[in-house]
């Protein structure tokens, strides 16, 4: 075993550029390591509440600010079996693997689905979502920001307004881009947003969060059979208690209180959201000196997460590894884009210094390959 992968003593000591989980810095793995009272006493919801605010304030919202115990994809199914009825139909916009998957969260929870997508490295427009929406009345619309397979960052400012002009709830799925590109959930109606914490929140994964309308809790006390663990109606009484139903990963929760007030009250939401842009046009210059060509249609890139088609016809798998040996992580595509594409993350607390850092020896891997084609 890599001393650089597994170090008892240390931990590992990879960097990682990848679409999350993504490398945690030194101050939040000391706010997880220090001791806490239980998950009903008086200082674990003062913690909980201040979550709650945070995320509010992150998400430009006045909803309710839900923790779940849970990776985002149990947050998907929240929303599935929350909010459906049996007698209604859901549509799923499908950019890619996560889109794939909300769809088939539908299915196997026997909810009547349908899904409308496009060629991966396309978004969805409003133009597709006008006609998607027109063939049929669907009750809730499923849809990513940001599709971290692709690459591909939706323009969902403009396209949520289409889908509320049909009267659907809209379910926004910001999981690799929540905390790092700006969502304003009540300017554009967002009945629920969600994320899980191990990509720009920079946590540690374990736990998810949303926000959810007041239309939505409305929604949910008419739907039957919403199951145990992900009920929302269960979820929002607790949080009225600064409280999770079941017992929260507590050490994390506490390492978002402190993350979420260095988001807002350190960095700044602004400048935040300004270094991802940098970093994803860093990532992107780069691509284009190299002669990579960006995945996703032009105007679509994604400022947490780049895909590049491997145009230049090298071994992706090789160049991975030898990077790795160097310490540094980036990833292979997504499924069936794999040595077809590769993706750089640059979210959470990455720095375009380190970004620029890895990238010169990148460039240099790169060089070799193709010396040596
Ligand atoms: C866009 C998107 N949605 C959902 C998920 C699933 O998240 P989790 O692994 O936290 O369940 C991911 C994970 O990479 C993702 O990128």
């Amino acid at each position: 075993m890599s001393e650089i992968h597994f170090d008892k003593e240390k931990g590992s000591q990879i960097k990682l550029f990848t679409p999350g989980p993504v490398y945690i810095p030194e101050r939040i793995l000391k706010e997880m390591a220090k001791p806490n009272d239980t998950h009903r006493s008086k200082p674990y919801a003062e913690m909980h509440q201040l979550v709650e605010e945070g995320l509010k304030k992150l998400l430009y919202t006045s909803n309710d600010c839900l923790i779940s115990t849970s990776s985002a994809t149990g947050l998907m199914e929240a929303c599935v079996r929350n909010l459906v009825k049996k007698d209604e139909k859901a549509l799923f916009f499908s950019i890619g693997a996560f889109g794939d998957r909300w769809y088939k969260i539908g299915v196997s929870n026997g909810k009547v689905s349908v899904k409308e997508g496009v060629e991966w490295g396309k978004p969805i427009t409003p133009e597709f979502a006008q006609e998607a929406l027109n063939k049929d009345k669907y009750a809730v619309v499923f849809i990513q920001s940001n599709e971290t397979s692709t690459g591909v960052y939706n323009p969902i400012n403009e396209v949520i307004p289409v889908i509320k002009d049909f009267g659907a709830l809209v379910c926004v799925d910001a999981t690799s881009s929540m905390a790092g590109i700006k969502v304003e959930v009540d300017k554009l109606g967002i009945d629920v947003c969600l994320a899980s914490v191990q990509k720009c929140f920079t946590l540690p994964p374990g736990l998810a969060l949303c926000s959810i309308s007041k239309a939505a809790i409305e929604k949910t006390s008419q739907v039957k059979n919403r199951g145990f663990y992900f009920d929302f109606l269960d979820l929002v009484k607790r949080s009225e208690k600064h409280q999770t139903p079941t017992t929260p990963p507590i050490p994390q929760i506490r390492a978002l209180a402190a993350q979420l007030d260095y988001i807002l009250n350190h960095e700044g939401l602004e400048k935040r959201f300004e270094r991802h842009e940098r970093l994803g046009k860093r990532t992107r210059m780069w691509a284009r000196d190299i002669n990579f060509e960006m995945f996703p249609e032009k105007g679509y890139e994604s400022n947490t997460v780049s895909t590049m088609k491997n145009s230049l016809n090298i071994d992706i798998g090789k160049m991975v590894s030898t990077l790795l040996s160097k310490g540094y992580r980036i990833v292979n595509g997504y499924g069936d884009l794999k040595n077809k594409t590769f993706r750089i993350g640059h979210m959470g607390e990455v720095t375009v210094k380190d970004l620029e850092n890895m990238l010169k020896i990148l460039t240099d891997i790169v060089s070799d390959l193709r010396l040596n084609q």
